[in-house]
Parts: C-alpha cells; structure tokens; sequence
C-alpha cells in the first residue's frame, strides 16, 4: 500500500485517484476548483464516466480516497505525486502550460521530504526535466529529492476504468531508473506491458500516439471522400484494408472529424514542437486539415439535399465528441451547427448526457430536446453526429411521421442505409457512395 496525492480531479485525475486507490493505496486527491472538491466529498461526480462513481463511492467510504484544495494536507508524507491538470492549447497551438507551472510551483512551496513526481499530463517534450530542475532549486534550507517520471495517460473518455485497469502498456520515463521501477510496483496488480524510457522518449510516446491515431482517422476519411466521387464504399473499403494485420481494423471509421480534449490539441502541440525546432511538420498539417474539411463536407451534403439551408429544419443527434463522454470539448457537432445557423437553418439537437456542456458552446439559438423524437419534429434533414448506442436503435417509422422531410446524414455510418430507404427516407453516410 502505497500513499499517493493527485493533483487535478479532472477526467485523468480522478480515475487515476479512483483505481489507485481501488487497488488498496491511501490517495488525496487535490484541485484548485473549491466546487469540485465540495461536489466530489458530497459524492458527487463533476464528470460522467462510466462505472467512476462506484469506485470513487467505495474508497471514499473506505476512507481510502480523499478530496482537498490544500496542497499541504494533500502531500503530507506521500511517496508519489501524480500530476493529472490540464494542457489545453495556447497561442499557436502550444500546449499552455500555466496548469502545469502552477501545480508544481504549489509542490514547491509544501514539499518537505523526497517525492517521486509522476506526470500524467500530456506535456511537451522537455517538461519533465524542466519540473526537476525546478525544484531542486526551490530546496529553501529544506532538503529533499524530488525525482521526475513521465508516466502519459493512455485512458479514453468513456472506458476510462477499463483503459486504467487493463492498459495495452505503461510507459514509464526518468532520468532515474529507480524512480520508474517504483512506480512500475505501483501498477504490478495491472499485468500490463511495461516499457521503461528515458524521460523524453515518454513523453514523445504520446504525442506521436495521438498523432497517429488522428492520422488513421483523417487517411480514412480521405478515402471516404474519394469513395464518394467514385461510388465505393467506404465501410468495405476499411474493413478490406483492416483484414491486413499490418494496418488493422481500429481508427479506421469514416464520419465527421475527430474531436475531443486530446486530438485537436495534442496534433497541434506536436506540430508546434516541430516547427519550433526547424522540422516542417506537412503531415500532421494535412490531418489537420482534413479534419476541418469533414465538418463542411457533411454540412455541403445537407445543404446539396435540401437545395440550401435557409429556413431549413434540420436536427443534430448527438453533440458530445463521442459517446459515453459528456465532453464538448473541439465536438465536430459544435463546428457543424455553428456553419448551419450561418446559413441560416434552424437547429435542434439532443445527447443523452452532454447537454449542460452543450449549452455552454453551441448558439443560443440552437432548441435542446430531451429525446431523439422531438429532435425529428418538423425536421427537413436529421443528421447523426454522435453514435450513442441509444441512436442505433431508434423507431424510424415514427421519426419518418414526425418530420417534415426525409433526409438522414448518418456522420457516424452508423446505420443499415438500406433498410432506412426501405422506409421511405432518403439516406446518405460519409463515403458511401450513394449521393
Ligand atoms: N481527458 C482525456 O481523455 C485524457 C487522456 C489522456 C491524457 N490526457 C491528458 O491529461 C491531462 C489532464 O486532462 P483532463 O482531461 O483530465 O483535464 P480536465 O480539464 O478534465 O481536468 C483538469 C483538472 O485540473 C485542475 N487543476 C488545474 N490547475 C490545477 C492546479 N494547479 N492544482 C490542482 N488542480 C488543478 C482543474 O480544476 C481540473 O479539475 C491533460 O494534459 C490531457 O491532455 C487526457
């Protein structure tokens, strides 16, 4: 049993806290946002993420997990300290570190003993030596060692816990060896692959992740666009290019863009790092770009469809960036409905859980419905943007009834087209073909 604090109680944060302390460890976990920490020792969850609240009630109760804004208290004889704050994007699409310098300048000001310090946050290349030297000059008549280890987050929103306790790897990277080793026992209860870097190399491990899954995301849907023009389709195409264990069959799913708290920013970040360092990043441009270009294309195939957008009914399901995650953040949605309202649509939308974050950034303009139903009433087109499970198996004969027109833009290629037509709709996916 070890004692850990975790400095963030956001989505990596407070799962990091949850399963760490599920696996018998004593963890403070510390945020700056009094709200959070009030709502978190109410028992309540200040994110949804499946299966975290029955873990975070459990230790809570065992008094294994607690919940503070002070730092003192927080670190109090700890042997690790996790930081899980965020990395959003700046100026140029540098990741903004002002999180990170905060939380470390608080360890600073509170550390009285040796501490493994363990960075969960997605930083750039360089930060965990930054954060050592930093504070080994912060000693103030105090003495105490404080070794670094980049340790990056793998978890995605939405399967989170099962990301956390069953991992595809853990990738550990110091200076000191020794500091990976202990945290390597920290995670020995897992089973998983441990791959121990240099701290660098750690920390590139996850922007070159993310990087490549985009990109497989973005080449699909270069291929989806082609499939259009040429009248294949896509969904065969990827499932005959995924057959090859050399590409395989994941992140090969055509729809409307990637989106989330990670991808946009993590791309851009690692581009900046290149340009910054003189190497001219052209293919995590063009993912990029391409990226952006979904949104327009599936508004261009409403608009194309319903012969413009002017006065034109049209209903959005699903607004979170994908299922499982009432998480907004960069949601191709956003893009898309933000590009219908100026060209004049009407817009009515719903997500099973991201609405209160929806509100947030999407137009005012913009009616929220509480079911998929009343999202269809009226509607000229409906176009799928989140593929909650939900919305597979919708009652399409009444959602036919209930609008006006009958034109359906599956984002996701999450529905049988066929049977759609079958019932009377007009029905188009992304790269199918069949516009
Ligand atoms: N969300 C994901 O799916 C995911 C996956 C892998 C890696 N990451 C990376 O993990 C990091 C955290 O991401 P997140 O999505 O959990 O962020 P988040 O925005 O959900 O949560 C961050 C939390 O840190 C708190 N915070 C900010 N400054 C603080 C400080 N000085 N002291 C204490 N608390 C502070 C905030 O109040 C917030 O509660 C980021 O670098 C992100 O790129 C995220």
């Amino acid at each position: 049993m070890s004692q850990i604090a975790v400095i963030g109680t956001g989505y990596v944060g407070l799962v990091t806290g949850a399963c760490f302390s599920d696996l018998g460890n004593n963890v403070c976990c510390v945020d700056i946002s009094r709200e959070r920490i009030e709502q978190l020792n109410r028992g309540n969850m200040p994110i949804f993420e499946p299966g975290l609240e029955e873990i975070v009630e459990r230790s809570h109760r065992a008094g294994r997990l607690t919940f503070t804004t002070n730092y003192e208290e927080a670190l109090k004889d700890v042997e690790f300290v996790f930081i899980a704050v965020g990395t959003p994007s700046g100026d140029d699409g540098e990741a903004d570190m002002r999180y990170v310098r905060s939380a470390v300048e608080k360890i600073a000001e509170v550390i009285d003993h040796s501490i493994i310090i363990v960075d969960k946050s997605t930083v750039p290349v360089g930060t965990g030596d930054w954060i050592e030297s930093m504070l080994s000059s912060h000693q103030n008549g105090r003495s105490f060692d404080c070794k670094v280890v980049s340790n990056p987050e793998f978890l995605r929103e939405g399967s989170a816990i099962n990301d956390f306790m069953r991992p595809d790897r853990i990738v550990l990277g110091s200076k000191h060896k020794d500091a990976s080793e202990k945290v390597a026992e920290l995670y020995n209860p897992l089973k998983s692959t441990v791959l121990i870097t240099d701290i660098r190399s750690a920390e590139m491990i996850k922007y070159a992740s993310n990087a490549f899954l985009a990109t497989k995301i973005s080449f699909i849907n270069e291929i989806a666009n082609i499939c259009d023009s040429v009248g294949a389709n896509v969904i065969d195409v990827a499932k005959g290019m995924g057959l090859d264990t050399r590409i395989g069959p994941k992140f090969l799913n055509a729809g409307i863009g990637w989106g989330g708290s990670c991808f946009p920013k993590d791309v851009k970040a690692l581009a900046h790092i290149a340009s910054k360092h003189g190497t001219h990043p052209q293919l995590l441009q063009a993912v990029m770009d391409i990226n952006g270009a979904q949104r327009t294309i599936a508004v261009e195939k409403i608009a194309e469809m319903l012969e413009g957008l002017e006065d034109r009914h049209i209903g959005v399901l699903g607004l979170a960036f994908k299922p499982n995650t009432d998480d907004m953040r960069e949601s191709p949605a956003v893009e898309i409905i933000q590009q219908l309202i100026d060209r004049g649509a009407k817009v009515r939308a719903y997500d099973p859980e991201a609405m209160n974050q929806a509100r947030a950034v999407i137009p005012d303009e913009v009616v929220l419905c509480t079911d998929a139903y009343l999202v269809a009433e009226d509607a000229d087109a409906l176009l799928l943007a989140t593929e909650w499970n939900e919305f597979t198996q919708l009652d399409f004969r009444k959602i036919h009834s209930l609008m006006r027109g009958d034109f359906l833009l599956d984002g996701r290629n999450l529905w049988d087209g066929e049977h759609l037509k079958s019932l009377g709709f007009r029905y188009a996916g992304i790269g199918l073909g069949n516009l």
